[in-house]
């Protein structure tokens, strides 16, 4: 048996905007993961098992574009990337996928599924793959999640780091996509002080490919207000990377504020993330912003460490459906 596991996530600042060049900040969430186990069996065929989802069904039964046969048919195939997979040892294989990681709500669920089946898939099958390969797969089943990913995703998920992600700015601020041109450029992000994040649930699933579409028909009609809007969230990420890495975590409060009216601007808030946000601020969060796609799924709040609890039960009291406090630590 083979398993594998990879965190969830949040983009601390710079979602959307990231889409059309502009740089962003991620950070994992270890507190939620999605795991993936494979098995040879004596039965003929590729069991998928996924009880999250109510799914049991044999690989060939699934659509093509399912993202769990999208995930695993390209790695099964002898020749896959000239690396002479090795097939399964038994007559079949089972792959169980569990994930703790919330659906549809900005912690990154899709892309953590499927570096964890690719990792263990890829481990099974003889021929284990390094970050950068599972990282360019996973982004290949993003494009089905998001319909034009940036890539943020599956590269913060791979590398369960803290990263500053900036893709290549093309003249127009044409919408770009990291992962598919390979020119996005990945950097460590240093945290020269600890802080605090606390993430705050809506309960509402918002998919992140309407988001993006509809940020992109905005873009179309008015291409010189939202590229503004891209530049000054751009500029903020940059701000931000600069506190993160200078010690001065505290000063990222104003500028998560600044990002999520930035957000609301591009129309992807939700009366229920905003109100999560103004909530937390009124317990005492320096700064709090929605993560992720938007419309629902997550807001995250910064907050002094001793003042997260507070936070959090104010989040849970005025409807969260939960709450993750996440430590950022020295890195
Ligand atoms: O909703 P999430 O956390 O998967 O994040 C999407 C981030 C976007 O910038 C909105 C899209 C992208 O591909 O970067």
């Amino acid at each position: 048996m083979t398993t594998a596991s990879a965190p969830g996530k949040i983009i601390l600042f710079g979602e959307h905007a990231v889409v059309y060049g502009q740089p962003a900040l991620a950070v994992p969430v270890n507190q939620v993961r999605a795991d993936a186990e494979v098995t040879d069996i004596d039965r003929a065929g590729i069991w998928i098992n996924a009880p999250d989802i109510s799914l049991h069904e044999e690989l060939s039964r699934l659509a093509p574009d399912h993202p769990l046969a999208a995930v695993i048919a390209p790695l099964l195939s002898p020749h896959f990337a000239g690396t002479k997979m090795g097939g399964p040892r038994g007559a079949g294989l089972q792959i169980n996928i569990s994930s703790t990681i919330p659906v549809a709500s900005g912690l990154g669920s899709g892309a953590a599924v499927s570096v964890a089946i690719i990792r263990a898939l890829a481990t099974h099958l003889g021929h284990p793959l390094d970050d950068k390969q599972v990282s360019a797969l996973a982004y290949e089943v993003e494009k089905l999640h998001h319909g034009t990913p940036s890539g943020i995703d599956n590269t913060v998920v791979t590398y369960g780091k803290p990263i500053f992600f900036s893709p290549p700015l093309l003249r127009g601020f044409s919408p770009v996509y990291g992962g598919d041109k390979g020119g996005a450029s990945i950097q460590p992000l240093h945290v020269a002080e600890p802080f605090t994040i606390i993430i705050g649930n809506t309960g509402i699933s918002a998919p992140t490919k309407e988001s993006v579409s509809d940020v992109r028909k905005l873009w179309e009609q008015n291409p010189t207000k939202m590229n503004a809007l891209f530049a000054a969230v751009g500029s903020l990420a940059r701000t931000a990377r600069q506190a993160i890495e200078g010690g001065y975590p505290e000063r990222l409060g104003p500028l998560m504020n600044e990002n999520h009216l930035l957000l609301q601007e591009m129309t992807v808030s939700s009366p229920e993330l905003d109100r999560l946000v103004e909530v937390s601020l009124k317990a005492g969060a320096l700064g709090a912003k929605l993560s992720g796609g938007g419309r629902g799924g997550n807001m995250i709040a910064l907050s002094a460490k001793e003042n997260a609890p507070t936070v959090a039960e104010a989040l849970l009291e005025a409807g969260a459906k939960n709450v993750i406090v996440t430590h950022q630590i020295v890195i």
